[in-house]
Order: C-alpha cells, then sequence, then structure tokens
C-alpha cells in the first residue's frame, strides 16, 4: 500500500528519496512521485509505473537539487493511476507560497472539504482526496507549516499518515499520522521518515513513532545557508491540538541484510527458502522440554484470564486469516477452548455479541492492517481481552493489544505472504499447547508436541528439497487456468492458502475447500486435465480424501497430491506426490503448506510474472 519517504539534512534528497522509495516498493503500488525544496522553490515529478520510471524522469529532467524533500509511491483508491493523481498533491497559500503533502490513507470528509476550498478559489487538478489535504494546509498557512498542518487535522476525519513541505520553510518537515504506519528516524544532522523501517535501516536504527493524532516537526539547517554553518538539529512532537508530546527513542531491530535478495531471484523465493531458519528463530526460547512447557514472556501477565476464557476469537484478513482458522482449530483441539476466526472486516460490521471471557486475537504479519485494527478495537471495546499474533515489532496492532507473541520470522518483504503464515501457525500452535497444558494437558502429551516442533526446521528444509520436482510437475499444468485446492480437517485452511498464493501471483483461478464440499457443486468444474491439488497426508481422514481423489480421477481431474513420506500407495491415484515428513495431525499445516507456496512461485515464474510486484496488490492494506 501506499508508501512515505521524506528527509530532511545535509545529503542531496532526490536520489536518497529514490532509493528509499525502492525500499518501498514491495508495499503495492502504481504510481510515483517526488518534491524537493530547491534554490527555485518546489521541483515535483511524478510517474505511472515504477520507481524506476521516476528515476530516469528525475535524472533527465533535472533540477531537484535541495536537501528537503519528499516522496512517494501510490496504490489508487480515489482515481485511477495516472500522473495527475499520483503525489505528491500541492497547494497554494494566499501569500503564494507553496505546500506539498504525500499521503497514506483516506480521507474520509473530502467531498465536504473540496466544496469548502472550490468556493475559496482553489482549483483541484486531481481526483485525489489527498490534494484537499494539500489544499487545506494550504489555506490556512500563514508562515508556519507545523500550526497549519495541525489546523488542517483537526478538520479531517479518516485515516493517514503524512508528510508535507513548503518551500517557504526550507529546513522543515512535518509528518503526522492517524491509523496510518509513520516511522520518524533520527540520523546524523538528518531526519529520515518513511512508512516502514526497510527505507530508514540505511540510514539510522534510531527511531520514533508517533501516536494517532500527533504531529512531528523535524527541522535540519544551518542559519548561514551559504556557509552551511552552524548545523541545527531539533524535533518536536505536539498532539494536532499542539499540545507537547514527549515520545522516546527506540533501537530498530533490523538489519540490512534482512531486507536485501542475498543471491536469491526473488524475496518471496528467499523467504520461502529461509523458513527453516525463520522458524527457529520464531521457536527460540520459547520451548522447555525439561519442564514440558511453553514459555511465553507476552501472555504471562494474562495468564489467568486466558487459561479461564470461555471463548476465543480470532480475526484477521487474507494469508493471516488462513492461519486464524487454523488456530480455531488447535484451541479448540489442544486447548479445548471454543474457538471461531472470522474475517475482521466481517466481523465488525455485524454487532458482534461479545460474552464475559472472550479473547479477541488479532493475527497480522504487518500489524497495520485497518480491518484487523478496527475489529480487534471494536472487540476490546465490548469487553474482549485483546491479544496479537504479530510480526512487526512496535507496530500499531502489537500496541494496541493487551498482550502478544511476535513471530521473530524476520521482515516479509515478497507480497505474497509465506514465512509469516508458518510463523503465524507456528506461534498459535505454542499458544493452544500454553493453555493446554494449564488447562488438562498432561505433561507427556505436551512433551510429544513440543518434540515434534522442535524438528520442524529440520522437516521444511526436506520438504524444500523438492523444489526442482514441484517446478517440473507444474511445468506440465501452468497454461491450465482453472485450478482447485482441497483438504480436510487441519489442512483445510491449507487448501485455501494454497489457493490464494496461487491466484496471487500467477493470476491462475484458483480455488481452496474442504475436499468433501467438491461434490456440492464445484465438481461441475472438473473435465479433462483439470489440475486439483490435494493434501492427502496420513491422518483420521486419510480414506476419505483418497476417495475424493477418486472422484475427480474419475472425472478427467489431474491430480497434484502432497503426501506423507513413504506412502507408496497414493501415487497409483496421483500425477505427482509432493512428500512431506509424517508429523502429528495438529502439526501438519506447518509441513503440508511449503509445496503449495513452491507450486505458486513455480506457476508464476513459468508464467513469466514478476513474483515479487504482482498486479493490482498491496504487501499491507491499510485501508478498509
Ligand atoms: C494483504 C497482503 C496479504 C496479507 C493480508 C493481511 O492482503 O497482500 O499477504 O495476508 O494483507 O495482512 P497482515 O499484515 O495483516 O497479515
Amino acid at each position: 500500500m501506499c508508501g512515505i519517504v521524506g528527509y530532511v539534512g545535509r545529503k542531496p534528497v532526490a536520489n536518497l528519496l529514490i532509493e528509499g522509495l525502492k525500499r518501498l516498493e514491495y508495499r503495492g503500488y502504481d504510481s510515483a512521485g517526488i518534491a524537493v525544496v530547491t534554490e527555485k522553490g518546489l521541483k515535483v515529478g511524478r510517474s505511472v509505473g515504477r520507481v524506476r520510471v521516476l528515476e530516469e524522469l528525475v535524472q533527465t529532467t533535472g533540477g531537484f537539487e535541495g536537501f528537503l524533500g519528499i516522496a512517494h509511491t501510490r496504490w489508487a483508491t480515489h482515481g485511477s493511476p495516472s500522473e495527475r493523481n499520483a503525489h505528491p498533491h500541492r497547494g497554494t497559500s494566499r501569500k503564494g507560497d507553496t505546500i506539498a503533502v504525500v499521503h497514506n490513507g483516506i480521507i474520509e470528509n473530502y467531498v465536504a472539504l473540496k466544496k469548502y476550498l472550490t468556493d475559496k478559489g482553489h482549483v483541484f487538478e486531481s481526483e485525489t482526496d489527498t490534494e484537499v489535504l494539500a489544499k487545506l494546509i494550504a489555506e490556512l498557512y500563514d508562515g508556519n507549516l507545523e500550526h497549519a498542518v495541525q489546523s488542517a487535522l483537526r478538520e479531517v476525519t479518516g485515516a493517514y499518515a503524512i508528510a508535507v513541505i513548503s518551500d517557504h520553510e526550507p529546513h522543515t518537515l512535518v509528518c503526522a499520522r492517524k491509523g496510518s504506519p509513520l516511522i520518524i528516524g533520527i540520523a546524523e544532522n538528518a531526519y529520515v521518515i518513511a512508512s516502514d523501517p526497510s527505507a530508514i535501516i540505511a540510514h539510522t536504527t534510531q527511531v520514533l513513532t508517533l501516536d494517532d493524532y500527533q504531529v512531528a516537526r523535524l527541522c535540519a539547517g544551518a542559519a548561514d545557508r551559504a556557509s552551511g554553518e552552524p548545523w541545527a538539529v531539533e524535533f518536536r512532537t505536539t498532539t494536532i491540538d499542539n499540545v507537547p508530546v514527549s515520545r522516546d527513542v527506540q533501537e530498530l531491530e533490523l538489519d540490512l541484510q534482512q531486507i536485501e535478495l542475498g543471491g536469491y531471484d526473488h524475496f518471496m523465493l528467499k523467504e520461502i527458502m529461509e523458513q527453516p531458519e525463520s522458524i527457529r528463530n520464531c521457536l527460540r526460547g520459547r520451548i522447555d522440554q525439561r519442564e514440558a512447557k511453553v514459555v511465553l514472556g507476552g501472555l504471562n501477565k494474562l495468564v489467568r484470564d486466558l487459561v479461564r476464557a470461555k471463548r476465543f476469537l480470532l480475526t484477521a484478513q487474507g494469508t493471516a486469516y488462513h492461519a486464524g482458522l487454523i488456530g480455531e482449530y488447535l484451541l479448540q483441539d489442544l486447548a479445548k477452548i471454543p474457538a471461531q476466526c472470522e474475517y475482521a472486516s466481517e466481523f465488525r460490521y455485524r454487532n458482534p455479541i461479545i460474552e464475559d471471557g472472550t479473547v479477541a486475537v488479532a493475527v497480522s504479519q504487518s500489524g497495520e492492517t485497518a480491518d484487523t485494527l478496527a475489529a480487534l478495537r471494536e472487540a476490546k471495546e465490548r469487553g474482549a481481552t485483546a491479544i496479537g499474533v504479530v510480526n512487526v515489532v512496535g507496530s500499531t496492532i502489537a500496541r494496541d493489544t493487551d498482550a502478544g507473541v511476535y513471530l521473530h520470522v524476520g521482515p516479509e518483504i515478497g507480497v505474497a505472504s509465506t514465512k509469516a503464515f508458518v510463523g503465524q501457525v507456528t506461534v498459535l500452535t505454542l499458544i493452544a499447547l500454553y493453555l493446554g497444558k494449564r488447562r488438562f494437558l498432561s505433561d507427556d502429551v505436551v512433551r510429544a508436541y513440543l518434540t515434534e516442533l522442535e524438528k520442524m526446521p529440520e522437516h521444511i528444509r526436506r520438504v524444500l528439497e523438492h523444489s526442482d520436482m514441484i517446478h517440473d510437475s507444474v511445468a506440465r499444468h501452468v497454461h491450465r487456468n482453472n485450478w482447485l485446492f482441497l483438504g480436510r480437517g487441519y489442512n483445510y485452511p491449507v487448501a485455501l492458502e494454497g489457493a490464494l498464493k496461487l491466484k496471487e501471483i500467477s493470476y491462475i483461478h484458483a480455488e481452496g475447500m474442504p475436499a468433501a464440499e467438491m461434490k456440492h457443486g464445484p465438481i461441475a468444474l472438473i473435465d479433462e486435465g483439470m489440475p486439483v491439488v490435494f493434501v492427502a497426508t496420513r491422518g483420521s481422514q486419510y480414506d476419505k480424501v483418497i476417495s475424493n481423489i477418486q472422484e475427480v480421477r474419475a472425472r478427467g481431474g489431474r491430480v497434484l497430491a502432497v503426501a506423507t513420506e513413504g506412502d507408496d500407495h497414493i501415487h497409483q491415484y496421483a500425477d505427482a506426490v509432493f512428500p512431506v515428513p509424517d508429523v502429528p495431525e495438529p502439526l501438519q499445516p506447518i509441513v503440508t503448506v511449503i509445496p503449495l507456496q513452491l507450486v505458486a512461485y513455480h506457476a508464476a515464474v513459468l508464467r513469466g510474472l514478476d513474483v515479487d510486484k504482482p498486479r493490482n496488490l498491496a504487501k499491507s492494506v491499510t485501508v478498509e
């Protein structure tokens, strides 16, 4: 989703901003733009398509020399992707100063504001809500950018992270947030701001975050512009009502290597392949074999409430929703607590009933998904205890929950979520065992699961060894435009996830469903050559899945089966078999999803598609 970068300091800003935008490309976008305060005033460049198109534009047109600037990658919400609609947007004050704004979020009352500003004589060139904000700040500007931004934001409803500059104040960058993410990096003699840490880490590890309705004024510059001395940097944080607030400087736990490709062709492949290591990190320090217990420091303060909970309500979107569905099975099965997983976007609008003793679990890689955050707040308001299963440390959801467990799988850059899904399922398994042990599970049973969990990194490594074989099998079917993914029990959400992965990056139409459901309609789709991917590992429903496979075969479908290592029986029914180690049923999703990630990856590469930048998708969906 939209990405923001801003800089004020001693270094020439244009290339620095473009490099920052490249780090944010993975979030998904359709156009990009930059504004720099130069000696000759504000210089703006915007273009449709990739950041490299903007980079070429900046190089060929020139004139972007300056030390204060903002830049943006836009993911269209109001108005189509076009140069006109790309950010930065501008407004002109009554005294003729130019204001430039980049924005992530949605201004909900933009129609009324637009009318007010049009009546005041402002002429709009785009269809965006952001231009309203630029013109409103300009309308209220009387030489103090911080005050104009505060005043404007008091008139606005909606969600925003914004960065604002004016040609009248060549040393000042003002930013603010409500609902959308924004991080401020404190670098040497400079400030750099961005929507996420990946665009900051090259400059500093010292960061500040803002809470909702807070504004930061960041100044870096010299009193004497000609000599550049003495150089002064200062920042101030306030609320939109201009009440000073103090913010702590934090250390970013991220290194540059983690967000670079490291020899892989794509981030998605890198993240699939590094899953043994990321799951090892996720499990680190959390398994105490001697005591047969799970150690989750982040939940300790709530342990009594959690153990006595009457119901768990998991809420999420996308891939995290599929992990939440597996969490539903795990909590019921291992902890014997009624559990239910719902799309966050549906949950919040159906006037949900939250009884006493409800624990709401927000599952999210980014910790910024707008619907998940809103559902979490709704549940909290209605009295639920809120916990987070989140990857990004310090993200909004992580901060809004009463307690939580981080995934610790490292930054996920690939738009199609892979290692975060496996991390989410692993953490939900740990939570179910943490509670199960305190409710009724014997030490022996807990210990047996923990032993198996500790083997997961090695199990995943073994599945990854089949990548070439999976590639060759996919190559035989990749020309087919409709695929089905089927599984039962714990592997039903895995089938949903397999179908989502394939859709997201290969644009092949795919549906996932419970294997038995196929007979109630979708079987009509099956014809000669249609690929049907079964998760058919050994377990309580194995024989039933084999029957479903035969139903597909009888209609000419091509079966690709994820099966337990050593299951020779299944070869007679399947065109291709992707083996996974034999693990207890509740732990199977952690291994069975891996071949499906590889199916999607190889299908997209075989179709010649840009795996890390799938069309229309955003990594982090911060609008509802
Ligand atoms: C977007 C992403 C998905 C992700 C979903 C939820 O749709 O493209 O990969 O699963 O958002 O994101 P979250 O950050 O909350 O896990």
